[in-house]
């Protein structure tokens, strides 16, 4: 078995995830490489989950009896899980949402609705790059048609980085916000977040940081990275599909107006106006999903129980191994950096004119998931001039024989389209 140097002891790891043990197409080993799409889940988010449900389901922060009381002790219990877990200096800055996408759509709103300073309108820039994911495009698209404001982007450079050489140019004294993401989806790679977020401050803008495929790898600092927003989901790092984070900075949460309006958000009512709780309530309208942010908070006490740094290493070697054996399968092409240095565990290939979606359908038939097509960042794929990639990506539970698994399936389709 190949070892690699800073790897986890997967096989004990491998043993919390039940899915992982599952066959597939007639008794083939399941080689599950899609994470950057989701993550598999550990047993002891599972267990918190159905606790939840068995012993203390009820809506919080409303009743007065034991059940709902206990409720809103575990979701507030998440929040301040999660608030450690990124270094937030207060637990009321992380907002809970159901996804990422509804909070980069919540970032944007807000600023489409808020007064001065911080209101885009049709003197004012938007900047993001031309690798966001469409959930990190397309909410400023919309808050640009809306106001009138200009919408710009940092272009890429041929090996799949940030092209940064016209920072002065792209983000000036009229941008309002500046959007991006820290680790690409499509093309794995680490951006120079110190960079953007200098110049952005030399010019008064906001900067909201999509930490989606960052946050299940990495340590997350949001007070290192000096953002003012920071965006992720909780079903790419083990917890449960339905919950989001939005951490964003104490006196921007308290000046800026809500998006979504309903219960829970609000102080009082009356048939004519209402004022609003403070935040982080202001923002989670309606009930909120009270089981799914348990189980984001089990998900954190797992990966703590690992150590950040230690996945980030195992992920490391890993995506070395693989960068190494990848670029030995004739006709492959790498989209995105080709060295594991500044990447992260996402590698997306073309195999010579093999169309991604059949890559990817005879991989599947090897047992082998991989995600195929565009990826929700359409613009890369114009930008490199295909159509599609194939990707793989580890997590803390993928090894090397995965790997290599790869390299055979790949061998394989290569001989069965000749
Ligand atoms: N954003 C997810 C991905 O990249 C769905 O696959």
């Amino acid at each position: 078995m190949t070892q690699l140097p800073g790897l986890l002891d997967t096989e004990a790891i491998r043993k919390d995830f039940p899915v992982l043990e599952r066959q597939v197409h007639d008794g083939r080993k399941l080689v599950y490489l899609d994470n950057a799409a989701t993550s598999q889940k550990p047993r002891q988010v599972l267990d918190a989950l159905s606790e939840y449900y068995e012993r203390y389901n009820a809506n919080v922060h409303r009743g007065v009896h034991v059940l709902a009381e206990e409720a809103t002790a575990l979701y507030e219990g998440a929040r301040d899980k999660v608030a450690a877990f990124i270094n937030a200096p207060s637990r009321d800055e992380v907002i809970f949402t159901k996804n990422a996408s509804e909070s980069l759509n919540l970032v944007a709103n807000m600023l489409g609705w808020a007064d001065e300073p911080y209101r885009v309108d049709s003197e004012t820039e938007i900047v993001i790059t031309e690798m966001e994911h469409h959930s990190n495009i397309v909410p400023w698209q919309l808050l640009a048609q809306r106001t009138g404001a200009k919408l710009k982007w940092f272009g890429l450079t041929d090996d799949g980085r940030l092209d940064l050489s016209n920072i002065d140019e792209i983000i000036t004294e009229k941008t309002k916000i500046v959007s991006f993401v820290l680790v690409s989806n499509i093309l794995g790679t680490f951006n120079p977040v110190e960079a953007i977020v200098r110049r952005a401050q030399e010019v008064g803008a906001l900067v909201c940081i999509d930490a989606s495929q960052a946050a299940p790898h990495m340590p997350l600092d949001v007070q290192a990275l000096q953002a003012d927003f920071v965006a992720f989901t909780g079903h790419k790092m083990c917890g449960p599909t339905g919950i989001g984070v939005l951490w964003g900075r104490q006196e921007l949460l308290e000046d800026l107006p809500p998006f979504l309006g309903g219960g829970e958000m609000i102080e009082t009512v009356s048939m004519h106006s209402s004022t609003y709780a403070p935040a982080p309530h202001k923002f989670e309208a309606g009930t909120p999903p009270i089981a799914q942010a348990v189980g984001l908070g089990a998900a954190i006490d797992y990966l703590n129980s690992i150590g950040m740094d230690k996945i980030l290493a195992h992920e490391h070697a890993l995506t070395e191994y693989a960068v190494k054996r990848l670029t030995e399968v004739p006709d492959l092409r790498i989209i995105g950096p080709t060295t594991a240095e500044e990447r992260g565990a996402a590698i997306s290939f073309t195999l010579g004119d093999i169309h991604p979606h059949d890559v990817g359908q005879v991989l599947d038939e090897q047992g082998i998931a991989v995600r195929v097509g565009h990826h929700c960042a359409r613009p890369v794929c114009l930008r490199y001039g295909i159509p599609a990639t194939t990707r793989a990506s580890f997590y803390l539970y993928s090894t090397p024989a995965e790997i290599d698994a790869l390299v055979d399936g790949l061998e394989h389709v290569r001989n069965f389209f000749g």
